[in-house]
């Protein structure tokens, strides 16, 4: 695919891609664009409404408000926002890793079209989180690289042998076989003496060589889906940029379809196809990754664009977004952004705004673009 480079320093791409978008049922639950994707496939995971809540003593709190999104095959979606805003509530609960109680997917689809084994069409939502089909998914089809490491990797085990067990497991190879898959998928991302290495346990690796065992682990089964959830965050800049590279030459490599989930708008301008922006539980804006970045829409976008280094522009201009994310257990009846709006108006208090088109597959939640006649329904 041919890559456009974009107002970001080392930004890449774009493709035309249908997708749909949505906001919570408590106005009307959107779903809107094309289920086709350009090559004719339908997307690989639809999130449809989702929402899921904790079930605190301090109250309910709704990190996920009705979040709707569409994965196309080979494709990445890079789901931005400041931290708290229900990005990584969003990412576990498509990998069913939501800690019940408190935590609950209380409404929503979560639609999979698995390629391995039998092609069917399946709702995540609906499976029993810890039962057959779903660690079957888990980590056989759809696997997650986490910020931190050690959240995936086992500090008892060397990581020959944590690699190789998913290998066995998913695959269904035998120890050596899987030993071997294991060096393999080491020597891929780019870890020198593999055999010497698969000995090792992960407190003898440094962070970025621990990053690389877990997108190793994370690939090690082909998975249909990548999540990374803020996959470079701890790493110094070299080393993020060489985890980006490796993702895409993986991607390029196995055919993954990826989400990419950060607070740094400078990753997503360099992998995404599509970009999501979240705030206080909700997708504001929607579109691929030129419109995001060259034509943002939602002051929110427009305040997150403001406060990252871009190409050519000096450093002390950049300006940080006032105030910070409404407590998650808030109630708020209009524009969640209205506090720290430079534009706000009297009705973004009261009501909320609705998903409305901008063109194309660019939508955006945010009384200045909302135009009765372009409402997405
Ligand atoms: N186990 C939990 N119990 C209660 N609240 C939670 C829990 N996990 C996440 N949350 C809340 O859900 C909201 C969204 O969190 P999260 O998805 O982790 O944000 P992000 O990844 O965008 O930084 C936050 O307000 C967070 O405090
Ligand atoms: S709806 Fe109003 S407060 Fe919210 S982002 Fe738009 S202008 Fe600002
Ligand atoms: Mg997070």
């Amino acid at each position: 695919m041919k890559r456009e480079g974009l107002y970001l320093q080392n930004a890449r791409s774009i493709a035309p891609l249908p997708s749909f978008w949505g906001m919570g049922a408590e106005f009307h639950w959107v779903y809107w664009g094309c289920l086709l994707t350009a090559n004719g496939d339908q997307p690989i995971l639809e999130v449809k409404n989702l929402k899921t809540h904790f079930f605190t003593d301090k109250g309910v709190v709704q990190a996920v408000k009705g979040v709707s999104f569409a994965l196309a095959n080979g494709q990445t979606l890079g789901i931005v926002g400041e931290s708290g805003c229900g990005k990584s509530v969003t990412a576990s609960s498509i990998m069913q890793l939501i800690k019940s109680p408190p935590g609950k997917i209380v409404a929503g689809e979560i639609i999979f079209r698995r390629q391995k084994r039998r092609a069917e069409t399946i709702d995540i939502a609906e499976l029993d989180p810890k039962g057959i089909e779903m660690r079957s998914i888990r980590g056989g089809e759809i696997s997650m690289i986490f910020q931190e490491p050690m959240t995936s990797l086992n500090p008892l085990h060397t990581v020959g042998r944590q690699i190789s067990e998913v290998v066995e497991l998913h695959q269904g190879l035998g120890r050596k076989e899987a030993m071997k898959v294991a060096i393999d998928m080491l020597d891929r991302v780019r870890i020198a003496d593999p055999e010497e290495r698969i000995k090792q346990y992960p407190h003898q690796l440094s962070g970025g060589m621990r990053q690389r065992v877990m997108i190793a682990l994370a690939l090690s089964c082909n998975p249909s889906i990548l999540i990374a959830d803020e996959p470079t965050t701890a790493l110094d800049v070299t080393i993020q940029a060489q985890i980006i590279d490796l993702m895409e030459k993986l991607q390029e490599d196995f055919g993954s379809s990826i989400i990419v989930i950060t607070h740094n708008l400078g990753v997503v301008s360099q992998m995404a196809d599509f970009v999501a922006v979240m705030y206080f539980g909700r997708i504001v804006e929607y579109g691929t990754a030129i419109d995001i970045f060259r034509n943002p829409q939602h002051p929110y976008t427009v305040g997150l664009l403001e406060s990252i280094p871009v190409l050519g522009r000096r450093k002390e201009i950049l300006v940080p977004i006032e105030g910070i994310v409404p407590n998650a257990t808030t109630e708020i009846a209009g524009c969640a952004f209205a506090d720290r709006c430079p534009h706000v108006m009297a009705k973004c208090r009261e009501r909320l705004p609705m998903p409305s088109r901008v063109a194309g597959e660019h939508t955006v939640a945010c009384w200045l673009h909302t135009d009765e006649e372009a409402l997405v329904n």
